[in-house]
């Protein structure tokens, strides 16, 4: 029987735009490891591994969506290859597209709310169909997309069977929070006409809010982070400090099996007897070779969605700046996201073809060997829920540099701090003194402090940042809410999957990485290719790479 199931629009390796993915593809697994048998459900969207898969279907149904009837089934994924059961729900003409809420060439879905509101009921007529002894102990709920089931299990007349099922949400991100107009009212099922105000913020309907209000539980991504929704939650303040009695902070672990410096099958040299300085030396050669970096400066590298919030557009200023009074390192950067940034990186990268490298892309495997190949990984974030990327960087020995926000501030204590705990770079004003100032401390500790250096190195590499500490906390959590969950005898987790494996080493970037010449230094310097490495891949390194969605 399923104890908990997470209900969620991203679940890795199916579908993942960014950290919400890799939690709930990895939460899971490492729950059902605990004993606890949990399985994700999200829906069927028309993306390159669920198309991959064999499907058995498991539920036929139809729900009524504004009057209009939608045929939908729920589909478990054949031979349960990711370690818990991955179920998808079918919905023909609202999810059978190739994105997740965008085209592929960035256009934004106009129907989400639609979407949305739909995968939620058909997951609850799916519920309802199981016989009462055999439902889910809990729903565990994440973000917006699934933030509207609590409130409809306990207001729906039509779901009231299920109310008795604790509901659990765990916020990945506060920003975003689904809210529409009520001149879409009408796709909500039928409810409970005093339930109106349960769902209303501000004179529209807010599902975070809603969730808030009607789960059982509510859950964010670190302790921090949940201080901050109390101080900044986009007009949400009020309702947290509210209902501040069902609030827990819980740090998001990474899969640990994944993220395997001694298995990595991504990097080009992996982590042999132990050898930290060998294996960081190896992969930073390799590194700096691809990108035409000098080995003898330290790398500072940037991965990740280039969005507000993440800070991302204070680099390239940041990076200048360095460089030109002469700073002493060299710069890598990777990702996608907004056009004024990424044009940014790429001139920076035409500017100083030796120091700054940009590809601009989405490619998990290069992703892993930038980790091992870098001496430091910097994330300026503005919000910051937990972030997985700092954990991902100790846990392949390169140093965080990060403002000192929400998850980053609670798993990168400062070198300095007076505890001796500190394991990275902090830095506190979302401004480029600071930030220049962080960069600065990194490369003095890299030119003259090797041996701190190493020693860091060997403290961040050891850090256990994986899920097995982290389950329990939610069992908490879900017991706390009433849920008779009992473990089955534990099991150990099984061998990594070859789906969760991100194999070979990593692509060259792709010909959209070039950068822009820029117009006014045209003829001054040479060709702007260069920033974006053409030349071929030594030889070891090309490989046949796997891409996959984007981050
Ligand atoms: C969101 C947050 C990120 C967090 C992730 C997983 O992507 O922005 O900080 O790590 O969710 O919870």
């Amino acid at each position: 029987m399923i104890q908990v199931l997470h209900i969620s629009a991203e679940c890795y390796p199916a579908a993942k735009t960014g950290g919400l993915g890799d939690v709930v593809g990895s939460l899971p697994k490492y729950q059902c490891a605990a004993g606890i048998l949990s399985a994700a459900i999200i829906p069927k969207y028309s993306l390159k591994w669920i198309n991959n898969q064999n499907w058995i279907t498991v539920f036929q149904g139809e729900v009524w969506v504004n009057w209009s009837r939608r045929r939908f089934s729920v589909q478990q994924q054949a031979n349960n290859t990711l370690g818990y059961p991955l179920f998808v729900v079918d919905i023909p003409g609202l999810f059978d597209r190739p994105g997740i809420y965008n085209e592929p060439d960035g256009r934004p879905y106009g129907d989400e709310v639609e979407r949305y509101i739909t995968f939620q009921q058909c997951v609850l007529e799916w519920l309802m169909s199981f016989p009462w002894h055999d439902r889910p102990r809990i729903l565990h709920c994440h973000d917006h997309h699934s933030g509207l089931i609590p409130w409809m299990l306990k207001y729906c007349p039509q779901y009231q069977q299920l109310a008795p099922i604790p509901t659990v949400f765990t916020i990945h991100n506060g920003q975003y929070q689904g809210a529409f107009s009520w001149r879409s009212g009408d796709l909500l099922p039928p409810y409970e006409a005093s339930a109106r105000g349960l769902v209303d913020w501000n004179g529209t309907i807010n599902p975070m809010a809603s969730a808030v209000r009607c789960a059982w539980a509510v859950t964010t991504v670190s302790e921090s982070y949940l201080y901050e929704l109390h101080q900044s939650s986009m007009g949400l303040e009020s309702l947290f400090h509210q209902e501040w009695r069902k609030q827990y902070g819980i740090i998001n672990g990474i899969d640990a099996q994944v993220w395997d410096p001694a298995t990595d099958s991504a990097i080009q040299h992996r982590l042999e007897g132990g050898d930290i300085t060998q294996f960081k030396a190896r992969n930073k050669k390799a590194l700096c070779e691809w990108f035409n970096l000098p080995t003898d400066l330290p790398v500072i590298s940037f991965i990740g969605r280039m969005v507000g919030e993440k800070g991302s557009d204070l680099l390239p200023d940041a990076f200048r700046n360095y460089l030109n009074a002469g700073g002493k390192a060299s710069f890598l950067v990777l990702g996608t996201g907004e056009a004024w940034t990424q044009n940014q990186f790429r001139r920076l990268a035409w500017e100083y073809p030796n120091r700054v490298a940009a590809v601009i892309d989405y490619n998990e495997a290069l992703a892993h060997q930038i980790y091992a190949g870098s001496d430091f990984l910097i994330m300026p974030s503005r919000v910051e829920p937990c972030g997985l990327n700092q954990m991902y960087s100790m846990r392949y020995g390169t140093i965080p540099i990060v403002r000192s926000v929400g998850g980053l501030k609670d798993t990168v204590p400062d070198i300095a701090s007076p505890d001796g705990s500190g394991r990275g770079v902090r830095f506190d004003h979302f401004s480029l003194d600071d930030i220049g100032y962080a960069i600065h401390r990194a490369a003095s500790m890299w030119h003259n402090d090797p041996q701190t250096l190493r020693w860091l190195r060997e403290r961040v590499m050891a850090i256990d940042f994986s899920w097995e500490g982290v389950v329990e906390r939610y069992f908490n959590v879900y017991r706390r809410c009433g849920a008779h969950i009992a473990a089955a005898a534990p099991q150990t987790v099984a061998e990594v999957v070859p789906e969760l494996r991100v194999e070979s080493p990593a692509a060259l970037p792709e010909p959209e990485a070039k950068p822009i010449k820029p117009a006014a230094k045209a003829g001054r310097k040479k060709s702007p290719e260069a920033a974006s490495p053409e030349a071929p891949a030594p030889e070891k390194v090309q490989r046949k790479t796997k891409k996959t969605t984007k981050s």
